[in-house]
Protein backbone atom coordinates (compact mmCIF):
# COMPACT_ATOMS: atom_id res chain seq x y z
CA UNK A 1 0.00 0.00 0.00
CA UNK A 2 2.45 2.60 0.69
CA UNK A 3 4.06 4.38 -2.11
CA UNK A 4 6.48 6.99 -1.25
CA UNK A 5 5.90 9.71 -3.36
CA UNK A 6 3.21 10.36 -0.88
CA UNK A 7 2.44 11.66 2.71
CA UNK A 8 0.18 9.23 4.27
CA UNK A 9 -2.26 12.36 5.98
CA UNK A 10 -5.01 12.70 8.01
CA UNK A 11 -8.41 14.96 6.66
CA UNK A 12 -8.06 16.94 9.84
CA UNK A 13 -4.21 17.96 8.33
CA UNK A 14 -5.47 18.60 5.04
CA UNK A 15 -8.29 20.64 5.84
CA UNK A 16 -6.06 22.95 8.34
CA UNK A 17 -3.51 23.32 5.58
CA UNK A 18 -0.86 21.26 7.42
CA UNK A 19 -0.59 19.29 4.70
CA UNK A 20 -0.69 19.48 1.48
CA UNK A 21 1.20 18.57 -2.29
CA UNK A 22 1.23 14.51 -2.58
CA UNK A 23 -0.87 13.19 -0.26
CA UNK A 24 -2.20 9.46 0.50
CA UNK A 25 -5.80 9.34 2.39
CA UNK A 26 -7.06 6.04 4.20
CA UNK A 27 -10.63 5.97 4.85
CA UNK A 28 -14.12 5.00 3.76
CA UNK A 29 -16.41 6.46 1.13
CA UNK A 30 -19.43 8.34 2.87
CA UNK A 31 -20.98 10.31 0.22
CA UNK A 32 -20.90 10.25 -3.70
CA UNK A 33 -21.87 11.72 -7.15
CA UNK A 34 -20.98 12.02 -10.57
CA UNK A 35 -21.07 15.25 -12.46
CA UNK A 36 -20.23 14.72 -16.11
CA UNK A 37 -16.81 12.84 -15.72
CA UNK A 38 -15.63 13.68 -12.48
CA UNK A 39 -16.67 11.46 -9.42
CA UNK A 40 -16.55 13.33 -6.25
CA UNK A 41 -16.53 11.00 -3.33
CA UNK A 42 -16.65 12.40 0.35
CA UNK A 43 -13.89 10.02 2.11
CA UNK A 44 -14.58 9.80 5.52
CA UNK A 45 -11.39 9.10 8.18
CA UNK A 46 -10.33 9.15 12.09
CA UNK A 47 -10.07 12.46 11.60
CA UNK A 48 -13.16 14.21 9.24
CA UNK A 49 -14.13 14.29 5.77
CA UNK A 50 -12.44 15.32 2.60
CA UNK A 51 -13.49 15.21 -0.73
CA UNK A 52 -11.54 13.55 -3.35
CA UNK A 53 -12.58 14.18 -7.05
CA UNK A 54 -11.42 11.73 -9.67
CA UNK A 55 -11.18 13.16 -13.63
CA UNK A 56 -12.46 10.65 -16.47
CA UNK A 57 -9.19 9.89 -18.28
CA UNK A 58 -7.00 9.61 -15.21
CA UNK A 59 -4.16 7.19 -16.26
CA UNK A 60 -4.34 4.73 -13.00
CA UNK A 61 -7.72 3.84 -13.57
CA UNK A 62 -8.99 6.21 -10.42
CA UNK A 63 -12.01 7.57 -12.11
CA UNK A 64 -13.29 3.99 -12.76
CA UNK A 65 -12.38 2.87 -9.39
CA UNK A 66 -14.45 5.89 -7.61
CA UNK A 67 -17.29 5.40 -9.92
CA UNK A 68 -17.36 1.73 -8.60
CA UNK A 69 -16.90 2.34 -5.25
CA UNK A 70 -20.11 2.18 -3.46
CA UNK A 71 -20.81 3.59 0.16
CA UNK A 72 -18.63 2.59 2.73
CA UNK A 73 -16.12 1.12 0.96
CA UNK A 74 -12.71 1.14 2.64
CA UNK A 75 -10.13 3.27 0.59
CA UNK A 76 -6.57 4.22 -0.02
CA UNK A 77 -6.78 7.26 -2.11
CA UNK A 78 -3.00 9.12 -3.82
CA UNK A 79 -3.10 11.93 -5.05
CA UNK A 80 -2.73 16.17 -5.78
CA UNK A 81 -4.50 18.01 -2.27
CA UNK A 82 -5.17 21.37 -3.23
CA UNK A 83 -7.42 24.26 -2.37
CA UNK A 84 -11.36 24.03 -4.06
CA UNK A 85 -13.77 26.75 -2.81
CA UNK A 86 -16.49 24.31 -4.15
CA UNK A 87 -15.07 21.77 -1.60
CA UNK A 88 -16.08 21.24 1.99
CA UNK A 89 -13.80 22.96 4.00
CA UNK A 90 -12.45 24.65 1.13
CA UNK A 91 -9.83 21.74 0.12
CA UNK A 92 -10.41 18.57 -2.17
CA UNK A 93 -7.40 15.84 -3.10
CA UNK A 94 -7.42 15.46 -7.07
CA UNK A 95 -6.93 11.25 -7.32
CA UNK A 96 -4.25 9.73 -9.19
CA UNK A 97 -4.90 6.69 -7.75
CA UNK A 98 -7.96 5.51 -6.14
CA UNK A 99 -7.43 2.33 -4.50
CA UNK A 100 -10.44 -0.34 -3.50
CA UNK A 101 -9.32 -2.37 -0.20
CA UNK A 102 -12.13 -3.79 1.28
CA UNK A 103 -15.47 -3.40 -0.71
CA UNK A 104 -18.92 -2.49 0.91
CA UNK A 105 -22.45 -3.79 -0.24
CA UNK A 106 -25.69 -2.01 -0.50
CA UNK A 107 -25.17 -0.22 2.22
CA UNK A 108 -28.96 -0.68 4.59
CA UNK A 109 -29.36 2.67 5.89
CA UNK A 110 -31.09 5.00 3.38
CA UNK A 111 -32.63 7.92 3.99
CA UNK A 112 -36.32 6.08 4.65
CA UNK A 113 -34.84 3.24 7.09
CA UNK A 114 -32.98 6.05 9.33
CA UNK A 115 -36.31 7.34 10.10
CA UNK A 116 -36.84 4.62 12.54
CA UNK A 117 -34.78 5.08 15.49
CA UNK A 118 -35.19 1.19 16.47
CA UNK A 119 -33.57 -0.01 13.24
CA UNK A 120 -30.68 2.54 13.49
CA UNK A 121 -30.06 0.95 17.36
CA UNK A 122 -31.07 -2.83 15.38
CA UNK A 123 -27.79 -1.56 13.22
CA UNK A 124 -25.52 0.04 15.36
CA UNK A 125 -22.81 -1.48 14.51
CA UNK A 126 -22.89 0.57 11.44
CA UNK A 127 -25.02 2.91 11.59
CA UNK A 128 -21.94 4.36 14.16
CA UNK A 129 -20.39 5.44 10.83
CA UNK A 130 -22.98 8.60 10.98
CA UNK A 131 -21.90 11.95 11.49
CA UNK A 132 -24.08 12.81 14.71
CA UNK A 133 -22.87 9.31 16.26
CA UNK A 134 -19.29 10.72 15.55
CA UNK A 135 -19.70 13.98 17.00
CA UNK A 136 -21.21 12.52 20.22
CA UNK A 137 -18.69 10.05 20.64
CA UNK A 138 -15.97 12.80 20.36
CA UNK A 139 -17.69 14.46 22.47
CA UNK A 140 -18.31 11.63 24.90
CA UNK A 141 -14.28 11.93 25.00
CA UNK A 142 -14.08 15.53 25.45
CA UNK A 143 -16.01 15.28 28.71
CA UNK A 144 -14.45 12.32 29.73
CA UNK A 145 -10.90 13.42 28.92
CA UNK A 146 -12.02 16.66 31.13
CA UNK A 147 -12.48 14.49 34.21
CA UNK A 148 -8.92 12.79 33.76
CA UNK A 149 -7.59 16.30 33.69
CA UNK A 150 -9.47 17.95 36.17
CA UNK A 151 -8.44 15.10 39.13
CA UNK A 152 -5.16 15.16 38.14
CA UNK A 153 -4.79 18.79 39.03
CA UNK A 154 -6.96 18.28 42.04
CA UNK A 155 -4.51 15.59 43.19
CA UNK A 156 -7.17 13.13 43.30
CA UNK A 157 -5.96 9.30 42.61
CA UNK A 158 -7.87 7.41 40.28
CA UNK A 159 -8.49 3.72 41.48
CA UNK A 160 -9.84 0.81 40.27
CA UNK A 161 -12.87 -1.42 41.52
CA UNK A 162 -14.43 -5.11 41.25
CA UNK A 163 -17.41 -5.06 39.39
CA UNK A 164 -18.44 -8.83 40.97
CA UNK A 165 -20.12 -7.69 44.62
CA UNK A 166 -21.87 -8.66 46.66
CA UNK A 167 -23.30 -5.36 48.76
CA UNK A 168 -26.14 -3.30 47.09
CA UNK A 169 -24.71 0.69 47.44
CA UNK A 170 -28.07 1.80 45.83
CA UNK A 171 -30.74 -0.62 47.27
CA UNK A 172 -31.91 -4.11 46.48
CA UNK A 173 -34.47 -2.62 43.71
CA UNK A 174 -32.26 -2.79 40.71
CA UNK A 175 -29.35 -5.35 41.60
CA UNK A 176 -28.26 -7.37 38.59
CA UNK A 177 -27.51 -10.88 40.69
CA UNK A 178 -26.15 -13.55 39.56
CA UNK A 179 -24.47 -16.93 40.92
CA UNK A 180 -20.49 -16.79 41.73
CA UNK A 181 -19.60 -20.22 42.10
CA UNK A 182 -22.42 -21.06 44.17
CA UNK A 183 -22.67 -17.66 45.98
CA UNK A 184 -25.12 -15.21 45.46
CA UNK A 185 -23.11 -11.72 43.79
CA UNK A 186 -23.81 -8.63 41.64
CA UNK A 187 -23.00 -6.69 39.16
CA UNK A 188 -21.35 -3.46 40.99
CA UNK A 189 -24.30 -0.26 41.16
CA UNK A 190 -21.32 2.25 42.33
CA UNK A 191 -17.71 1.98 42.92
CA UNK A 192 -18.38 4.69 46.45
CA UNK A 193 -17.73 2.26 48.94
CA UNK A 194 -14.41 0.82 47.71
CA UNK A 195 -13.75 5.04 47.18
CA UNK A 196 -14.37 4.95 51.01
CA UNK A 197 -11.69 2.25 51.64
CA UNK A 198 -9.34 3.89 49.34
CA UNK A 199 -9.65 7.26 51.36
CA UNK A 200 -7.40 6.64 54.38
CA UNK A 201 -4.55 4.98 51.70
CA UNK A 202 -5.23 7.86 48.99
CA UNK A 203 -7.22 10.71 50.84
CA UNK A 204 -8.77 11.51 47.37
CA UNK A 205 -9.54 9.06 45.18
CA UNK A 206 -11.50 9.25 41.93
CA UNK A 207 -13.14 6.17 39.35
CA UNK A 208 -14.31 5.97 35.76
CA UNK A 209 -15.56 2.84 35.07
CA UNK A 210 -19.00 1.07 34.10
CA UNK A 211 -22.21 0.60 36.63
CA UNK A 212 -25.27 -1.90 36.20
CA UNK A 213 -28.64 -0.83 37.02
CA UNK A 214 -31.56 -3.30 36.67
CA UNK A 215 -33.64 -0.50 35.69
CA UNK A 216 -37.62 -1.58 34.92
CA UNK A 217 -38.42 2.19 33.37
CA UNK A 218 -38.08 2.62 29.58
CA UNK A 219 -37.01 6.29 29.93
CA UNK A 220 -34.71 8.85 27.54
CA UNK A 221 -32.79 8.71 31.03
CA UNK A 222 -31.77 5.30 32.28
CA UNK A 223 -29.29 2.53 30.92
CA UNK A 224 -28.53 -0.58 32.69
CA UNK A 225 -24.76 -0.96 32.03
CA UNK A 226 -23.37 2.75 32.08
CA UNK A 227 -20.40 4.79 33.04
CA UNK A 228 -19.99 6.37 36.25
CA UNK A 229 -17.44 8.85 37.72
CA UNK A 230 -17.36 8.95 41.53
CA UNK A 231 -15.13 10.91 43.55
CA UNK A 232 -14.54 10.90 47.09
CA UNK A 233 -12.79 13.00 49.19
CA UNK A 234 -12.05 12.55 53.57
CA UNK A 235 -11.65 15.33 55.08
CA UNK A 236 -14.21 17.02 53.16
CA UNK A 237 -17.86 17.68 54.32
CA UNK A 238 -20.97 18.80 51.90
CA UNK A 239 -20.05 21.97 50.77
CA UNK A 240 -16.30 21.27 49.18
CA UNK A 241 -18.15 18.09 47.58
CA UNK A 242 -20.42 20.17 45.81
CA UNK A 243 -17.68 22.72 45.07
CA UNK A 244 -15.88 19.39 43.43
CA UNK A 245 -18.88 19.03 41.35
CA UNK A 246 -19.18 21.93 40.05
CA UNK A 247 -16.15 22.49 38.92
CA UNK A 248 -15.84 19.01 37.20
CA UNK A 249 -18.62 19.86 35.52
CA UNK A 250 -17.92 22.94 33.87
CA UNK A 251 -14.61 21.84 32.79
CA UNK A 252 -16.34 19.60 31.01
CA UNK A 253 -18.16 21.80 29.11
CA UNK A 254 -14.96 24.44 29.04
CA UNK A 255 -13.37 21.60 27.44
CA UNK A 256 -15.93 20.69 24.98
CA UNK A 257 -17.03 24.23 23.75
CA UNK A 258 -12.90 24.74 23.42
CA UNK A 259 -12.57 21.49 21.37
CA UNK A 260 -15.14 20.40 19.80
CA UNK A 261 -17.12 23.14 18.19
CA UNK A 262 -17.63 21.20 14.93
CA UNK A 263 -19.46 18.12 16.76
CA UNK A 264 -21.35 20.90 18.58
CA UNK A 265 -22.06 22.07 15.45
CA UNK A 266 -23.29 18.54 13.43
CA UNK A 267 -25.67 18.54 16.45
CA UNK A 268 -27.10 21.43 16.21
CA UNK A 269 -26.31 22.06 20.02
CA UNK A 270 -25.23 25.33 21.46
CA UNK A 271 -23.75 25.51 24.57
CA UNK A 272 -23.31 27.93 27.07
CA UNK A 273 -20.57 27.96 29.22
CA UNK A 274 -22.24 27.81 33.30
CA UNK A 275 -21.12 30.46 35.92
CA UNK A 276 -19.79 28.71 38.80
CA UNK A 277 -20.55 29.11 41.87
CA UNK A 278 -23.94 26.91 40.46
CA UNK A 279 -27.47 27.93 41.99
CA UNK A 280 -28.46 25.72 45.01
CA UNK A 281 -32.08 25.28 45.81
CA UNK A 282 -33.12 22.94 48.79
CA UNK A 283 -35.45 20.40 48.54
CA UNK A 284 -37.98 22.11 50.06
CA UNK A 285 -37.67 24.91 47.78
CA UNK A 286 -37.44 22.54 45.06
CA UNK A 287 -40.76 20.82 46.28
CA UNK A 288 -42.52 23.78 46.32
CA UNK A 289 -41.78 25.18 42.66
CA UNK A 290 -42.67 21.84 41.34
CA UNK A 291 -46.22 22.19 42.98
CA UNK A 292 -46.61 25.41 41.10
CA UNK A 293 -45.48 24.06 38.53
CA UNK A 294 -48.55 21.29 38.82
CA UNK A 295 -46.41 18.74 40.26
CA UNK A 296 -47.23 18.10 43.90
CA UNK A 297 -45.46 15.21 45.99
CA UNK A 298 -45.07 14.20 49.71
CA UNK A 299 -42.02 15.04 51.50
CA UNK A 300 -39.39 12.10 51.72
CA UNK A 301 -39.90 11.17 48.72
CA UNK A 302 -37.31 11.20 45.78
CA UNK A 303 -38.31 13.80 42.75
CA UNK A 304 -40.58 12.67 40.46
CA UNK A 305 -39.28 12.49 37.22
CA UNK A 306 -41.76 15.10 36.05
CA UNK A 307 -41.46 17.29 38.94
CA UNK A 308 -37.59 16.80 38.19
CA UNK A 309 -38.56 18.07 34.75
CA UNK A 310 -40.63 20.80 35.86
CA UNK A 311 -37.59 22.17 37.81
CA UNK A 312 -35.21 21.82 35.57
CA UNK A 313 -37.03 23.81 33.44
CA UNK A 314 -36.99 26.85 35.18
CA UNK A 315 -33.41 27.08 35.44
CA UNK A 316 -30.78 27.68 32.16
CA UNK A 317 -27.82 26.40 33.91
CA UNK A 318 -26.65 23.26 35.95
CA UNK A 319 -27.98 23.62 39.87
CA UNK A 320 -27.84 21.58 43.15
CA UNK A 321 -31.05 20.47 44.51
CA UNK A 322 -29.94 20.11 48.40
CA UNK A 323 -30.97 18.67 51.99
CA UNK A 324 -33.23 15.79 50.74
CA UNK A 325 -35.23 13.55 53.39
CA UNK A 326 -33.58 10.60 54.44
CA UNK A 327 -36.56 9.11 53.16
CA UNK A 328 -35.51 9.45 49.81
CA UNK A 329 -31.59 8.79 50.32
CA UNK A 330 -29.14 5.20 50.69
CA UNK A 331 -28.67 4.39 54.34
CA UNK A 332 -25.17 5.71 54.17
CA UNK A 333 -26.35 9.34 53.89
CA UNK A 334 -25.27 11.79 56.80
CA UNK A 335 -28.46 14.10 58.23
CA UNK A 336 -27.93 17.21 60.05
CA UNK A 337 -27.38 17.31 63.90
CA UNK A 338 -30.57 19.56 64.51
CA UNK A 339 -32.47 17.71 61.34
CA UNK A 340 -32.46 13.88 61.88
CA UNK A 341 -34.36 13.62 58.62
CA UNK A 342 -32.75 15.45 56.40
CA UNK A 343 -29.02 14.31 55.00
CA UNK A 344 -26.46 16.35 54.16
CA UNK A 345 -26.79 15.82 50.14
CA UNK A 346 -27.57 16.92 47.02
CA UNK A 347 -28.40 16.14 42.98
CA UNK A 348 -26.61 18.34 40.46
CA UNK A 349 -29.48 18.48 38.07
CA UNK A 350 -29.18 19.64 34.50
CA UNK A 351 -31.20 22.15 32.93
CA UNK A 352 -33.49 22.21 29.79
CA UNK A 353 -35.62 19.36 31.30
CA UNK A 354 -32.88 16.87 31.69
CA UNK A 355 -33.05 16.63 35.30
CA UNK A 356 -30.45 14.79 37.80
CA UNK A 357 -26.61 14.24 36.21
CA UNK A 358 -24.76 13.59 39.66
CA UNK A 359 -25.73 12.51 43.33
CA UNK A 360 -23.89 13.02 46.19
CA UNK A 361 -23.55 13.70 49.87
CA UNK A 362 -21.52 13.26 53.09
CA UNK A 363 -21.84 10.10 54.77
CA UNK A 364 -21.58 8.65 58.35
CA UNK A 365 -18.16 8.00 58.60
CA UNK A 366 -18.95 7.24 63.11
CA UNK A 367 -18.89 3.44 63.18
CA UNK A 368 -22.07 3.13 66.40
CA UNK A 369 -23.92 5.74 64.51
CA UNK A 370 -23.87 3.73 60.44
CA UNK A 371 -24.78 0.85 62.79
CA UNK A 372 -27.76 2.42 64.35
CA UNK A 373 -28.71 3.67 61.00
CA UNK A 374 -28.69 0.29 59.70
CA UNK A 375 -30.59 -1.75 62.49
CA UNK A 376 -33.64 1.11 62.11
CA UNK A 377 -33.71 0.49 58.32
CA UNK A 378 -33.16 -3.37 59.23
CA UNK A 379 -31.00 -3.85 56.45
CA UNK A 380 -28.39 -7.37 56.16
CA UNK A 381 -25.02 -6.45 56.92
CA UNK A 382 -23.16 -9.56 56.30
CA UNK A 383 -22.51 -8.58 52.34
CA UNK A 384 -20.53 -5.48 54.02
CA UNK A 385 -19.39 -6.09 57.04
CA UNK A 386 -15.54 -4.38 55.65
CA UNK A 387 -17.55 -1.26 54.78
CA UNK A 388 -18.86 -1.01 58.60
CA UNK A 389 -15.24 -2.41 60.26
CA UNK A 390 -13.53 0.93 57.82
CA UNK A 391 -15.43 3.01 60.95
CA UNK A 392 -12.97 1.21 63.86
CA UNK A 393 -10.24 1.99 61.59
CA UNK A 394 -9.37 6.12 61.17
CA UNK A 395 -11.88 7.23 58.81
CA UNK A 396 -12.75 11.10 59.24
CA UNK A 397 -15.86 12.51 58.14
CA UNK A 398 -15.88 12.09 54.48
CA UNK A 399 -18.17 13.41 51.26
CA UNK A 400 -18.58 12.15 47.32
CA UNK A 401 -20.43 11.32 44.58
CA UNK A 402 -21.27 10.16 41.15
CA UNK A 403 -21.47 11.62 38.08
CA UNK A 404 -23.45 9.63 35.08
CA UNK A 405 -21.06 9.42 31.71
CA UNK A 406 -23.79 9.41 29.31
CA UNK A 407 -26.20 11.65 31.25
CA UNK A 408 -24.04 14.30 31.27
CA UNK A 409 -23.01 13.62 27.59
CA UNK A 410 -26.42 13.76 26.77
CA UNK A 411 -27.02 16.72 28.08
CA UNK A 412 -23.72 18.28 26.50
CA UNK A 413 -24.52 17.40 23.37
CA UNK A 414 -28.20 18.24 23.20
CA UNK A 415 -29.20 14.24 23.04
CA UNK A 416 -32.88 13.69 22.73
CA UNK A 417 -32.12 10.01 24.39
CA UNK A 418 -29.63 8.65 26.85
CA UNK A 419 -28.65 5.85 24.22
CA UNK A 420 -27.02 8.01 21.92
CA UNK A 421 -24.31 8.63 24.15
CA UNK A 422 -23.26 5.03 24.19
CA UNK A 423 -21.58 3.36 21.69
CA UNK A 424 -23.79 0.28 22.49
CA UNK A 425 -26.30 1.15 24.63
CA UNK A 426 -28.21 -1.81 27.22
CA UNK A 427 -31.35 -1.00 27.65
CA UNK A 428 -34.42 -2.37 29.26
CA UNK A 429 -35.14 -3.86 25.62
CA UNK A 430 -31.59 -4.07 24.12
CA UNK A 431 -28.37 -6.51 24.75
CA UNK A 432 -27.43 -6.34 21.25
CA UNK A 433 -25.65 -5.48 18.82
O1 LIG B 1 -27.58 8.72 41.91
P1 LIG B 1 -26.83 7.45 41.93
O2 LIG B 1 -27.61 6.22 42.09
O3 LIG B 1 -25.75 7.59 43.07
C1 LIG B 1 -24.81 6.63 43.39
O4 LIG B 1 -24.69 5.57 42.84
C2 LIG B 1 -23.84 7.03 44.44
N1 LIG B 1 -23.39 5.83 45.16
C3 LIG B 1 -22.67 7.73 43.78
C4 LIG B 1 -21.63 8.21 44.75
O5 LIG B 1 -21.96 8.99 45.62
N2 LIG B 1 -20.40 7.76 44.60
O6 LIG B 1 -25.99 7.34 40.59
C5 LIG B 1 -25.08 8.37 40.27
C6 LIG B 1 -25.30 8.86 38.86
C7 LIG B 1 -26.69 9.45 38.62
O7 LIG B 1 -26.77 10.77 39.06
C8 LIG B 1 -26.83 9.31 37.12
O8 LIG B 1 -26.14 10.34 36.43
C9 LIG B 1 -26.10 8.02 36.86
O9 LIG B 1 -25.23 7.79 37.93
N3 LIG B 1 -27.08 6.94 36.75
C10 LIG B 1 -27.51 6.44 35.59
N4 LIG B 1 -27.21 6.75 34.32
C11 LIG B 1 -27.82 6.05 33.35
N5 LIG B 1 -28.71 5.07 33.57
C12 LIG B 1 -29.04 4.72 34.84
N6 LIG B 1 -29.89 3.73 35.04
C13 LIG B 1 -28.44 5.44 35.92
N7 LIG B 1 -28.52 5.35 37.26
C14 LIG B 1 -27.69 6.28 37.74
MG1 LIG C 1 -29.23 9.78 42.22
Amino acid sequence: MENPRYVRSDAIDILAGFAGGEVEVRGWVARKHTVGGLVFALIRDGTGYIQVSARKGSPAGAFEAARGATLETAVVVRGQAREDGRAPGGKEVSAREFEVVATAETWPITRTAAKSASYLFDKRHLSIRGPKAIATMRIRAEVIGAAFDFFREHRFQLISAPTFVQAAVEGGSTLFSLDYFGKKANLSQSAQFYEEAALPALQKVWIFQPAFRAEKSKTAKHLTEFWMIEAEQAFADQKENMEVQEGLLSRMVERVIANRQAELKTLGRTLKQPEIPFQRMTYDEARSVAEKKGFPFEWGDDLPTEAERAISLTQDSPFFVTDYPLTARSFYHMTYEDRPKVTKSADLIAPEGIGELATGGQRIHDYQQLMDRIAKQDLPTESFSWYLELRKFGMPPHSGFGIGVERTTRWIAGLRHIRSASLFPRTLSRISP
